[in-house]
């Protein structure tokens, strides 16, 4: 009919002027040929790359990967179309170096995207290899990471672009829970392209160079007028603290490089793998005097939960995940005597450590990765409740926080919970309760769990009573000290059975290595099911 399909015509003809037939050809010549092109196409052009103050494609897996491990595949692929700015331009590899290499040993695949070649653009050949790396990560039972630089779907490849973006999103899914995905933002990240750092399990981006948007600031300003720069917009930071659509946020290419490999180390390579153990140190029975002077008595005294994790994690090292978004709570990866845990905290350090819409998305979601990837949660609680007020509810703060609750109440992995101070209402039960399937609670003796505190307790229950007294301040005061003797003494829960121990602060870490142990080998079955209805 004369019409080219959507994204250009298939190529019958090879460009011209290229001889290959073998007649008086040697071994040696051809292999010296094959070198040289091999050569060429992996040297790529670093220049133009370095003067965008990013590193090459290449250059960035040298520093992912372990020494000599990568092992690529589809070099020589390039896409077979022609067409406007297309059939001009057929560079080797399609823009992106796809393959497989190890981190300190252990196999993960990568694709890293080459913003020299079509700006990074994803076309047809460039989708097949990622989807090539994406399906052998999931046969292979390993991580996938993919460092993204690229303008989006290549403008000339039309619906083709958008059909291959669709395969890496639906390959995404399916992988999800079976292996760790980590998406790296090292430039633009823009449109549709987004979704895919999106639908994976950690995004890491860098400051200055990444962005990251559906649509960027010239769409916007058409349709809104509002003018706003790229970092504005999607830089590294509003990422991090703002959207909490990036997790790491790193201050250059070699320490997010670097901080991957660290959060890789951490992870088991999919879900039928336990977490890489290291060499406990006899944790089970180590005291730790500072847990008993970084928690103060008062129950609104802040202090940085974040001492008492370094404190409870083995060589005081822990690895934040979402750390500048919603710290109110934090959650990080550490080890206790070798084992690798989850920790989820409450920050009172941050608006007092309550709970609110974005504390509940961060932890559910890192809950739910542990529970998928077979790491045990250790849940540090003190929390004042929920946050009050319109803004929280009509934003969804029921709909946010029953995201947590579900995440807690369908973890089958080992949990612990150790309630440091104030654990009250509905914040109680959902910092992993005994209620909701906590396997070990542990309690310090400052713990309070109640429905509320004293205070707001009394003003409620006496509400009248108080009304009545002329100076109602000594009756509330009688009444306070009443109920913080009944309810507030801290072997209330534990003589429930909702506590298994009252344990002393300094014994915490010992505690909890005594306890992963204990739980090792715990086994939960569920009723089979297509998967329950998470509240999105
Ligand atoms: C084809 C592209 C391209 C694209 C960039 N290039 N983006 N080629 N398709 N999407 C090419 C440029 O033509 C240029 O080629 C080279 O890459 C470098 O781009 P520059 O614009 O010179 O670089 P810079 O100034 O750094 O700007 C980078 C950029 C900008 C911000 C990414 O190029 C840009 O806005 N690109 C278009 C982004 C976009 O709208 N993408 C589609 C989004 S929609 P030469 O030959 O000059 O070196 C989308 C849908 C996905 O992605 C849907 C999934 C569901």
């Amino acid at each position: 009919t004369g019409r080219a399909p959507a994204g250009g015509r298939q190529r019958s003809v090879r460009e011209p002027g290229r001889d290959f037939s073998r007649a008086g050809r040697t071994m040696a010549g051809l292999r010296e040929e094959r070198d040289a092109e091999r050569a060429k196409i992996i040297e790529g052009k670093p220049e133009r790359q370095h003067k965008l103050g990013k590193l090459t494609a290449r250059e960035r897996l040298d520093l992912l990967l372990d020494e000599d491990s990568f092992t690529e595949v589809e070099l020589y692929r390039r896409h077979q179309l022609s067409g406007p700015k297309l059939g001009d331009n057929r560079p080797y590899t399609d823009g992106v170096v796809a393959g497989s290499g190890t981190i300190d040993g252990r196999r993960v695949f990568v694709y890293s995207q080459d913003f020299t070649l079509f700006g990074g653009s994803l076309g047809q050949a460039h989708a097949a290899k990622i989807h090539k790396v994406m399906d052998l990560a999931l046969a292979t039972g390993s991580p996938l990471i993919g460092l993204n630089d690229s303008g989006g779907a290549r403008i000339q490849e039309g619906v083709e672009a958008l059909h291959g973006y669709g395969g890496i999103f639906r390959r995404h899914a399916a992988a999800s829970g079976v292996i760790p995905q980590i998406s790296v933002i090292l430039g633009p990240c823009a449109g549709g392209a987004a979704y895919s750092p999106a639908l994976a399990d950690f995004t890491f981006m860098v400051r200055d160079t990444a962005r990251m948007y559906l649509t960027g600031p010239d769409v916007v300003e058409v349709v809104s007028g509002e003018r706003v720069s790229h970092d504005e917009l999607g830089g590294a930071d509003v990422h991090g603290e703002l959207s909490g659509s990036a997790a790491v946020v790193c201050d250059d290419e070699q320490s997010c490089l670097a901080d991957v490999r660290y959060l890789v180390s951490m992870l088991p390579r999919n879900n039928l793998e336990p977490a890489p153990r290291t060499v406990g140190s006899g944790a089970g029975s180590e005291v730790r005097p500072r847990l008993a002077e970084i928690v103060p008595v008062e129950p609104n005294q802040p202090y940085d939960i974040r001492k008492v994790i370094a404190e409870v994690v083995d060589d005081e090292d822990f690895f934040e995940i979402h750390e500048l978004w919603a710290r109110n709570v934090v959650c990080a990866f550490g080890r206790v005597d070798g084992e690798v845990v989850g920790v989820v905290g409450n920050q009172p350090m941050v608006l007092a450590g309550v709970l609110d819409r974005e504390a509940s998305q961060k932890a559910a979601r890192f809950v739910r990765f542990c529970d998928a990837f077979n790491i045990p949660l250790l849940t540090l609680v003190d929390v004042p409740g929920f946050l009050p007020g319109t803004e929280q509810e009509h934003n969804g703060v029921i709909r946010h926080g029953a995201k947590l609750l579900y995440a807690y109440c369908e973890a089958t992995v080992p949990r612990i919970q150790v309630v440091l101070r104030k654990a009250y209402g509905g914040a109680y039960i959902v910092m992993d309760s005994r209620s909701i399937g906590c396997d070990l609670s542990l309690a310090w003796p400052t713990n309070e769990i109640a429905v509320l505190g004293a205070e707001g307790a009394v003003n409620v229950l006496f509400r009248k009573e108080l009304a009545a007294e002329e100076d109602p301040e000594p009756l509330r005061q009688e009444l306070i000290g009443a109920y913080t003797e009944e309810f507030l003494d801290p072997a209330y829960a534990a003589e429930r059975g909702l506590v298994d121990d009252v344990i002393d602060p300094v014994d915490t870490r010992a505690a909890i290595a005594r306890g992963l142990a204990m739980l090792r080998d715990k086994r939960t079955e569920r009723p089979r099911r297509k998967h329950g209805n998470v509240p999105l």
